[in-house]
């Protein structure tokens, strides 16, 4: 969603703001813009659309004299996408610039009170109330200003705030939205995603809600709202550039598939240690794991598939309840939570706003809050108890599949870890366990090795108005991620079905041609996946199966593609593997923009 980033320095702050705005367009965008102080003035340029059409507009930054400034790329929320609604937004005196993400909740009344008092807005967003609001409070002391903002607007908010009496500084404050501030050599950065300065630096301050940032080219300071100057902590992030980078690849999309073995094993290996699984981050001691009454796993769209698998693997190895909610849901279903029960939390950004409120919900309520994030420092990470961390590197294509990757294999790893101080399993078990976690990342491998089959498969089916996914249990699971990947980046209608429900109504969608993906590599429930393909063929369908290579299923399905024999339980890490391959593949058939799908974000930082 919405992206920031500023810049404080002694080089032009266009051309950096113009890269790093670029940095965060996988975020999904619809307008940006940039505000730069020249002199005594800021100088504002926006545009609707593309990035570019900004570039064009200020010749690349060239024209835009300064080397203090704050950008921004907006996803429409309040108000439509277009060159006035899009941010840096101006007060009325032209003294104040604001880049805003997030929502201003009581904008509206914010705004009557000060058309009121003789102010005149010229956009529809919600971010106009704060420049106003800002040259309404000012008295000739910005901070006093920023307090008596933070402290009138309700809702959520990162801010980047430029005023024309300050040509030497700009001040930022985050509440419940992500800013992180990059610190340089003579030089300083403010961005809502560390992609945007990598390039610059990798020494950043994480900061708290309501905590206030002044920047200047040689200092940055961080108060509280009682001014008073809190010392933080300098944080290296060792995420490689590159892998933010395409790096030779079409799209990162694919660049990403392929990074699932590195990713994978990134995340198994360090936390296996002498045979042993060590979750240095988890303070759950073996009474605690005895005492959890129920698991809740909560997330949203692929990091909610994730759960659906946990909750197949964890009752299955802890025989503990589970129950998996998507967070939306769950925020507002007056959840029976107790402080007995453990709140699993999944999310690749650890900033979505339905799962960051569905944990302070939990919390609120006592549970304990394990949370598996990829970014470190992210809103979910710092309210959680346990935080396990996804070593997938940046994600930059909005369609996640090494993110999806790492958190199957931290619930994986968490559901052995339980199952062992559970006394669910024997040592022996334990072990198998072990080596067979051990040599996932080979199989996703192997897996993967298997493009030109579903490069084939896609420009024969891509042409389909609607495709199927069936499966059973974890097959089950995995149907209901192919099928959003599907979905999200080739734009065909999909559904994903329980294999035995499928004759509960559905079936009767199915007619001659229609392609029905079957999943069938459980070993448990194979033969009852066989026989729902059946029931599709016999109405039409066209099936192709992905099963394991000792089955075959000859005479069974139209195509069939195998992946590497393991365990079943870790079986959905590779049956996933070609799913999100042919889904690849049928969006570049159609000729789709694979990394930045229409109307999709990449954070979804509102509700
Ligand atoms: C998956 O491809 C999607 N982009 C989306 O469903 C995503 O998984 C969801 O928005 C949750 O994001 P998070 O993991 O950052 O919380």
């Amino acid at each position: 969603m919405c992206g920031i980033v500023g810049y404080i320095g002694n080089k032009p702050a266009a051309p950096i703001l113009l890269d790093g705005l670029e940095k965060l367009e996988y975020r999904g965008y619809d307008s940006s813009g940039i505000a730069v102080i020249n002199g005594h003035d800021i100088d504002v340029s926006k545009a609707k659309g593309r990035l570019q059409v900004l570039r064009e507009k200020t010749n690349n930054g060239k024209d835009v004299i300064g080397t203090t400034g704050i950008g921004h790329t907006r996803w429409a929320t309040h108000g439509e996408p277009s060159d006035v609604n899009a941010h840096p937004h101006l007060s009325q005196s032209g003294r104040f610039a604001v880049v805003h993400n997030g929502i201003i909740e009581n904008y509206i009344s914010l705004r009557e009170k000060l058309i009121e008092k003789g102010f005149e807005f010229v956009s529809e967003t919600d971010t106009e109330v704060l420049a106003h609001l800002f040259e309404y409070y000012y008295k000739g002391d910005i901070m006093d200003a920023m307090i008596k903002v933070i402290n009138r607007v309700e809702g959520s908010y990162a801010l980047g705030v430029l005023c024309s009496d300050y040509p030497d500084s700009f001040i930022a404050v985050r509440k419940a939205s992500p800013l992180i501030i990059g610190l340089g050599n003579d030089e300083n950065f403010i961005a809502s995603d560390v992609t945007a300065i990598l390039k610059h630096t990798r020494n950043i301050y994480y900061i708290e809600d309501e905590e206030i940032v002044v920047l200047k080219r040689d200092e940055v300071k961080v108060y509280n709202s009682d001014r008073e100057e809190i010392k933080k902590d300098v944080f290296t992030v060792d995420w490689d550039i590159s892998a933010a980078e395409k790096g030779g690849y079409e799209h990162f999309m694919i660049k990403e598939i392929e990074e699932q073995p590195k990713a994978v094993r990134a995340t198994i290996s360090p936390r296996i240690k002498d045979g042993k699984i060590v979750l240095d981050d988890v303070k759950l001691t073996r009474e605690d794991i005895k005492n959890i009454n129920k698991i809740y796993i909560v997330a949203c769209g692929s990091a909610y598939h994730v759960g659906v698998v946990g909750k197949y693997v964890i009752e299955k190895m802890c025989r503990i309840p589970v129950e998996t909610q998507i967070a939306s849901e769950f925020r507002y279903c007056d959840p029976i939570v107790t402080p007995r029960d453990l709140v699993i939390v999944i999310s690749q950004s650890g900033e979505t706003a339905d799962t960051l409120e569905a944990l302070k919900v939990a919390k609120n309520r006592g549970a304990r809050i394990l949370s598996i994030v990829n970014v470190v420092g992210s809103a979910i990470a710092n309210a959680s108890d346990d935080v396990i961390y996804t070593w997938a590197g940046p994600e930059i294509a909005v369609a996640t599949t090494k993110a999806y990757s790492t958190q199957l294999a931290v619930v994986y790893m968490l559901a052995i870890y339980m199952a062992e101080r559970l006394g669910n399993i024997t040592g022996g078990q334990y072990k198998k366990y072990i080596k067979d976690l051990e040599a996932l990342p080979e199989l996703i491998a192997e897996t993967i090795k298997n493009k030109d089959q579903l490069a084939y498969l896609a420009s024969r089916f891509y042409n389909c108005k609607s495709i199927f996914f069936i499966g059973r249990n974890l097959d089950y699971a995995v149907s209901l991620e192919g099928s959003l990947k599907l979905k999200e980046i080739s734009y065909i209608h999909s559904e994903a079905y329980a294999a035995g429900e499928l004759k509960h109504g559905t079936i009767s969608l199915i007619e001659d041609g229609t392609l029905v993906i079957a999943l069938a590599s459980g070993n448990e429930l194979f033969d009852k996946t066989v026989s729902n393909i059946k029931e599709v063929v016999s109405r039409g369908a066209v099936v192709m199966s992905v099963t394991t290579k000792e089955r075959s299923m000859t005479g069974i399905a139209d195509h069939v593609i195998h992946v590497p024999v393991t365990n079943d339980i870790f079986l959905p890490s590779l049956t996933v593997v070609p799913l999100q391959i042919f889904s690849y593949y049928v969006a570049a058939e159609k000729g789709c923009d694979i990394d930045k799908p229409r109307n999709l974000a990449k954070s979804v930082t509102v509700e």
